[in-house]
């Protein structure tokens, strides 16, 4: 009998360690022929440690699994959930990026292989980087970090560079607040990020990569670095890829939790020793990235959905999705929400159905007040904006962002004026100091909403204005992306601005 045991960080902060050693003891007290498979998660956090049993090959759910439900787990008289497939949540999505997360052993290269990993690769092999790269243009991808550039576009800037030397960089320092894709698809099932990662270098010419994973993500970064060892023992990296004769060799580096070093050019002055600071672009990375050579910079997500595309097809891939938004995306729902989790969906399904329909509403079970998308940065967008559906131009004639898909939800105690604050602070603490609207324009902008917060208001129309500066004239995203979050609160909560006036009246 195989028990499966999460292995996952939200799993194992949830008690899967304690659930695991129980089930061995328990198991060998019966004197069971038990293995436990540390998996990773299926992304239904409220059900964590959700643990299956597989026997006669159906494996049945359970959850959420204390150590104390061991024996009776063990008895066979634990309700269970059914199968994952048949839990409401699971069963609606559309698994493409995370189809084998939590389905295998994340270190079995065998069991990666039974499920349909490396016949991306395998077919790259037989391509030329042409040919490769328009395969990924052709299937829509875009850029899973935040910004949804074509992923084929970046990939055929950097092949066309002149170079001896080129790098593939994977951004894992996934920052952003209420999101967990990266860390979640690294610890489950690191051979895709791996595959992709390999594909990038075979398009490009590229024959070193480098992934650079938050120091936030230690079980991550070791299930990352076990999966490199047993890459290159099995012949899948290293100076003969899967014996083609073509090269790809991959180092795990931590960062030192700075939120600026997820901005594609600090990570890279990161990367390269340096404090991490935003470099000015151009030159675009794609040109002159790390070490000053052409550089693929991919989020976790956008590498790690490679591998489906070139296994199924440009065509299967855009077949998902809703106009310029093609394929899927693993949607990341938190915060005040009865069931939070990872949801990889085909973009286009409306806000409010997620929210309501899928996360089940607040877990509080008062009324959603706002939610925030696309991490830290992005906009609160209230309950009049819940029939947008999930798309990058949709949002964005929303006046919001989705950026790598966290969901974050606040209910009717949510004060919008402390959320600007905390925009404007974080924006504060995180800047890297480079250029003055964001240094200087984040610490007056915290001032300045303390001033509306005391009854003066009169100064929000500095605060506008002072978003009007950060979002013109900032170098990067974070001082010039801060005003989305502040403004969106300003403009569909105005009560929250005025309450200390009316107070004073
Ligand atoms: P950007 O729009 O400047 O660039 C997007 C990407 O396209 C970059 O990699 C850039 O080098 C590349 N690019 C642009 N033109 C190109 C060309 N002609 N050829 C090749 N490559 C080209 O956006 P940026 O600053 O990289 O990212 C901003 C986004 O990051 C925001 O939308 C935000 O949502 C997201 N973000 C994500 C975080 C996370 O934790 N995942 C944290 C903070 C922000
Ligand atoms: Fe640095 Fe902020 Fe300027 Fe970005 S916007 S370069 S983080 S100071």
């Amino acid at each position: 009998m195989k028990i499966f045991v999460p292995l996952d960080s939200a799993a194992k902060a949830l008690g899967a360690d304690e659930v695991a050693a129980a089930i061995q003891i328990e198991a060998g007290n019966r004197g069971l022929d038990v293995t436990v498979v540390r998996n990773g998660s299926r992304g239904m956090i409220w059900l964590e440690p959700l643990v299956e049993i597989e026997t006669d090959g159906t494996r049945k759910a359970f959850g959420a699994v204390t150590a104390e439900d061991v024996p009776s787990l063990l008895d066979g008289t634990l309700e269970s959930l059914g199968t994952v497939e048949d839990i409401p949540f699971f069963a609606r999505q559309t698994r493409l990026t995370f189809a084998r997360c939590g389905l295998i052993d994340p270190l079995s290269l065998a069991e990666y292989e039974a499920h349909g990993g490396l016949v991306g690769l395998k077919r790259a092999l037989a391509l030329g980087e042409e040919e490769i790269v328009a395969e990924v243009t052709n299937s829509g991808l875009r850029g899973r970090g935040g910004a949804g550039f074509p992923t084929g576009i970046k990939w055929d800037t950097v092949r066309k560079a002149v170079s001896a030397r080129k790098y593939i960089v994977c951004n894992a320092d996934e920052g952003d607040s209420g999101t967990f894709a990266d860390r979640m698809l690294m610890e489950g099932d690191p051979f895709t990020l791996i595959e992709g990662m390999i594909i990038a270098g075979l398009a490009t010419g590229a024959t070193k990569g480098f992934v650079y994973i938050r120091s936030e993500y230690p079980d991550a970064i070791a299930v990352m670095e076990a999966a490199v060892r047993i890459g290159l023992k099995a012949g899948l990296l290293g100076t003969n890829v899967l014996g083609s004769g073509k090269a790809f060799d991959l180092e795990i580096r931590t960062g030192a939790g700075a939120y600026v070093c997820g901005e594609e050019t600090s990570l890279l002055n990161s990367l390269e020793g340096k404090r991490g600071i935003v470099r000015a672009k151009p030159p675009l990375p794609a040109l002159e990235g790390l070490f000053g050579k052409p550089t693929v910079v991919n989020n976790v997500l956008s590498l790690a959905t490679v591998p489906v595309i070139m296994e199924k097809g440009a065509e299967f891939y855009a077949g998902f999705g809703l106009g310029r938004s093609k394929g899927t995306m693993p949607i990341q729902i938190a915060g005040n929400v009865r069931y939070g989790g990872l949801f990889e969906t085909a973009f286009g399904m409306p806000l409010g159905e997620l929210i309501n329909d899928i996360a089940g509403g607040t877990a509080s079970g008062r009324p959603v007040k706002a939610v925030q998308v696309g991490g830290p940065l992005g906009a609160y967008m209230p309950v009049s904006k819940f029939n947008t559906p999930f798309g990058y131009e949709e949002f964005d004639g929303q006046g919001g962002l989705i950026g790598h898909a966290g969901i974050v939800v606040f209910d009717d105690r949510a004060d919008m004026l402390k959320m600007a604050r905390f925009a404007m602070e974080f924006c504060a603490v995180e800047s890297c100091g480079k250029c003055t609207p964001c240094r200087i324009g984040a610490v007056r902008g915290v001032e300045t909403i303390d001033r509306i917060d005391a009854g003066d208001a009169g100064a929000v129309h500095l605060l506008t204005d002072l978003c009007d500066t950060m979002k013109d004239g900032s170098l990067c995203a974070l001082g010039g992306f801060t005003p989305y979050p502040v403004m969106s609160a300003l403009t569909h909560f105005p009560k929250d601005f005025a309450r200390q006036k009316e107070a004073a009246e």
